[in-house]
């Protein structure tokens, strides 16, 4: 009796020391010695019990006609997640739900076999990779703070993913690195957060490096526009990311080694199916071996060989051609001019016989 008194007088209500614990909208239960956050139904904290609710579209895990990819069928079980996730009246079934680990495998072997798809279609149409490229980037929004570890790495035949997560109370700070097998991604953790007013609790960085790069080609654009390296997708728990007040660089090491400069590029699908594009893009550093890039937004980006460059190849091509042509006709022009020159000296007979034994040659 004396011990319970004296727990109840020193534990302090956090509920009312800040209001911020659980976000705008949730609902904060004080514990002794503790708090939990009770999130309304449309919001989530991922079953971490002390970290901010943040809202949950749902909706954008389903399937509509010609927006999603076929092959990719784990939409419903993405959906099913987020619902339960979404709803607090089912608290029980959390436990039911596939881990983030069983998802996070579920979409890299099924964005593998829908870039396999992709590659064997011959012809990849520029929105079928921007709807490939949005898929990944929704779906890594609901899987990565499921995740239990600080760190996760995946890799299959086309993709390789590294996956860090923050659960610290308050917003993390300082610089963060991500490598893989071609690309190293810098960037700091102010920018992985954002705004920290609506830090929720955790924060995650994502590099997703697409070894097929076949897929990723661009099909309206010139055959001689090529990819220096990996593509590789970057997200981050901000999704403010169209305008980053602090860059973020990425360190491409070359397929091959090459002396041809090279242009930073990001997947653009703002106006239309998709293309690559270099702005907000900006070359920081390049030799022969590899390219840093630095960027004031996230996306999808990679290396291509100078497209200018591509272009200007192919006119000097065209340009060789017509001068060739043009000569040829000149000589022809010149030739027959100077043969009938030459016949109409002769004495008359022959003059026939002759033209037509030079136009034989
Ligand atoms: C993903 O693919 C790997 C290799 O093909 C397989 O071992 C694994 O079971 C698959 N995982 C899921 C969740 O489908
Ligand atoms: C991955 O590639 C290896 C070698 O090319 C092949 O043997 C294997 O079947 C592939 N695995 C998948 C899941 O496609
Ligand atoms: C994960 O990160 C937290 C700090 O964010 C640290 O306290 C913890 O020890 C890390 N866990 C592992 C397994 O490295
Ligand atoms: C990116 O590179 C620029 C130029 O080298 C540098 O000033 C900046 O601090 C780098 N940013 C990060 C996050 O490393
Ligand atoms: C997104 O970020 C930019 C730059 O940091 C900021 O100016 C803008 O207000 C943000 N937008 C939203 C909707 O938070
Ligand atoms: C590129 O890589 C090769 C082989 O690893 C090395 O010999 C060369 O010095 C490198 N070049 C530069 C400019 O770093």
């Amino acid at each position: 009796m004396e011990a319970n008194l004296f727990l109840l007088i020193v534990d302090i209500d956090e509920c009312v020391e800040n209001q911020h614990f659980c976000g705008e909208r949730g609902i904060c239960v004080n514990q002794l010695g503790s708090y939990l956050c009770k999130c309304p139904t449309g919001f989530s904290n991922y079953g971490n019990r002390q970290t901010q609710c943040a809202e949950l579209n749902c909706d954008q895990y389903e399937t509509q006609p010609g927006q999603t990819l076929p092959g990719f069928d784990s939409w419903s079980l993405l959906r099913n997640n987020c619902l339960v996730l979404s709803n607090s009246m089912l608290p029980g079934l959390t436990r039911l739900l596939p881990t983030g680990d069983v998802l996070l495998t579920l979409l890299v072997n099924t964005t593998d076999v829908v870039q396999l798809g992709l590659q064997s279609n011959g012809h990849r149409s520029s929105s079928e990779v921007t709807k490939l490229l949005r898929t990944i980037e929704i779906s890594f929004r609901l899987i990565a703070p499921l995740l239990t570890e600080n760190v996760t790495r995946i890799e299959t035949n086309h993709t390789e993913v590294e996956i860090m997560v923050r659960r610290d109370k308050t917003p993390p700070e300082g610089p963060v690195s991500l490598t893989n097998e071609n690309t190293q991604l810098d960037t700091t953790w102010e920018t992985v957060v954002g705004d920290d007013q609506n830090y929720p609790g955790y924060a995650f960085v994502i590099l997703l490096s697409h070894k097929n790069l076949d897929s990723l080609k661009d099909s309206t654009s010139h055959q001689s526009q090529q990819l220096m390296s990996s593509a590789v997708t970057v997200s981050v728990s901000n999704s403010n990311t169209t305008y980053l007040p602090q860059q973020v660089n990425l360190t491409f090491h070359h397929l091959q080694s090459s002396d041809v400069d090279p242009t930073c590029v990001y997947w653009s699908d703002e106006n239309g199916p998709g293309v690559w594009s270099g702005r907000g893009c900006t070359l920081v550093m390049s030799n022969s071996n590899q390219t840093v890039c630095s960027c004031n937004h996230l996306s999808t980006f990679t290396l291509l060989n100078k497209v200018q460059q591509g272009s200007g190849q192919l006119s000097l091509v065209m340009w060789v051609g017509v001068f060739v042509a043009l000569t040829c006709v000149v000589l022809s022009l010149i030739t027959t001019l100077w043969c009938r020159f030459v016949s109409r000296k002769r004495r008359g007979g022959h003059r026939l016989q002759h033209e037509v034994q030079l136009h034989r040659k």
